[in-house]
């Protein structure tokens, strides 16, 4: 990514950054703009806000529109992205070479991986977290995983306002059957993508896992489920097993009034060395897990795509102790373009490749010279 324009986004009225190809750090107080530039860069690549639902909020107070533009040099070509939204009505609208395209012709020409504080969530948090994590991950380069998860979520929510509505009366009868084994197929696809999915991630992580213990620890999310599903089961054996346990609950269901079985309560329990590191791993262990998740995202989305990703280090640079930070840079290494905020320069250590430092105060952005 060469430039970075953005128009009433959250508090920057109008800025254009040049950025350095391998490095970008940003320093500035706290309620500056740091994190509200990353949200930028996640908005543009992917349309989307990693911290509100309310898109709105990303527009300005003052104004009724904004738009976040950037040129991406990608093998050789030099491409204009743009993602716009409007206040009144709340509308977004995509541009690719200055044409307005679909949500979907846009999605997978910029893929970022976002590491803040808040991702330690991933190794001790519910397991909805994790779920995020992986859907989130398979969606940057499936567009069509995207909108499958999205009409499960259709059929779920349906399926739980019948239950709400007539909850032990609708006990046996045909129109939860029919609920049930839609349920069943959408849940199977959603299942069977993300355990291929995660057998890759798995490799990766645990690759960049030993390298950040020394090859001391073994990381390994597990797949669990209300189903049991034996290694490498095919969709149509998981869509089976899948209504077959929704069928066994049926009862409770209309009980308890909501769907107990699918993919929406599924979890990825996250193990060191075979321990179940939720419950046990120190912070250490857990910062060390999500940073190697984090990597094998990476690597992930890179083998996927042909690129590798934006990183983008919320905060969380001047975190890591120098272990880390040497392992991390090391993964970066000249290959990853990489964006990090922080409140000081003293503070980050010294293991960084050269880069450009910029230094934000309200929501302006100046270049900054560090050891001068
Ligand atoms: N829509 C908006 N319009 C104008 N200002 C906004 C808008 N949304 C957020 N802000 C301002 O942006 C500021 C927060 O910016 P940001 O979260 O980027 O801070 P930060 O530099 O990351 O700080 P910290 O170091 O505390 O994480 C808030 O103080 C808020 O006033
Ligand atoms: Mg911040």
């Amino acid at each position: 990514m060469e430039k970075l324009a953005l128009h009433n986004f959250r508090n920057y009225k109008a800025l254009t950054l040049a950025l350095d190809r391998n490095l970008n750090i940003f320093l500035g107080a706290n309620a500056q703009g740091k994190t509200n530039l990353l949200e930028s860069i996640v908005f543009v690549a992917s349309g989307r806000s990693f911290r509100t639902q309310r898109e709105t909020e990303l527009i300005r107070w003052e104004a009724k529109n904004c738009q976040v533009t950037t040129l991406v040099t990608q093998r050789k070509s030099t491409e204009r992205l743009q993602v716009g939204l409007t206040r009144q009505p709340a509308k977004k609208s995509y541009f690719y070479g200055g044409k307005a395209v679909k949500r979907s012709q846009y999605l997978g020409r910029l893929l970022t991986v976002l590491f803040t504080p808040e991702d330690l969530a991933i190794i001790k948090g519910a397991p909805q977290e994790r779920r995020n994590f992986l859907d989130g991950l398979i969606s940057k380069v499936s567009p069509v995983y995207e909108y499958e998860l999205q009409r499960y979520g259709q059929i779920l929510r349906q399926k739980n306002q019948l239950l709400r509505t007539y909850g032990e009366k609708i006990f046996a009868s045909p129109e939860l059957a029919s609920w049930n084994e839609q349920l069943a197929r959408q849940g199977a696809k959603i299942i069977t993508r993300r355990l291929f999915v995660l057998r890759r991630l798995n490799l990766l992580a645990r690759l960049a896992h030993r390298r950040l213990t020394q090859g001391e620890e073994n990381l390994e999310l597990v797949y669990q489920s209300a189903v049991f599903l034996p290694e490498k089961s095919k969709e149509t054996e998981i869509e089976a097993a899948l209504l077959a346990a929704i069928k066994e609950k049926n009862k409770q269901e209309t009980k308890v009034k909501q769907a107990l079985v699918g993919p929406h309560r599924d979890d990825l329990l996250p193990e060191i060395n075979g321990i179940n590191s939720r419950l046990y791993a120190s912070q250490g262990q857990q910062r060390t897990a999500v940073l190697a998740l984090k990597l094998a995202e990476m690597e992930y989305l890179k083998g996927e795509s042909g690129e590798f990703p934006l990183l983008l280090l919320d905060d969380v640079f001047s975190e890591l102790d120098e272990l880390r930070r040497k392992s991390l840079v090391e993964a970066i290494d000249g290959r990853v373009q990489t964006f990090i905020t922080g409140t000081s320069a003293e503070n980050l250590g010294s293991y960084l490749p050269t880069g450009k430092f910029f230094y934000i105060h309200r929501g302006e952005v100046k270049p900054y010279a560090p050891h001068q």
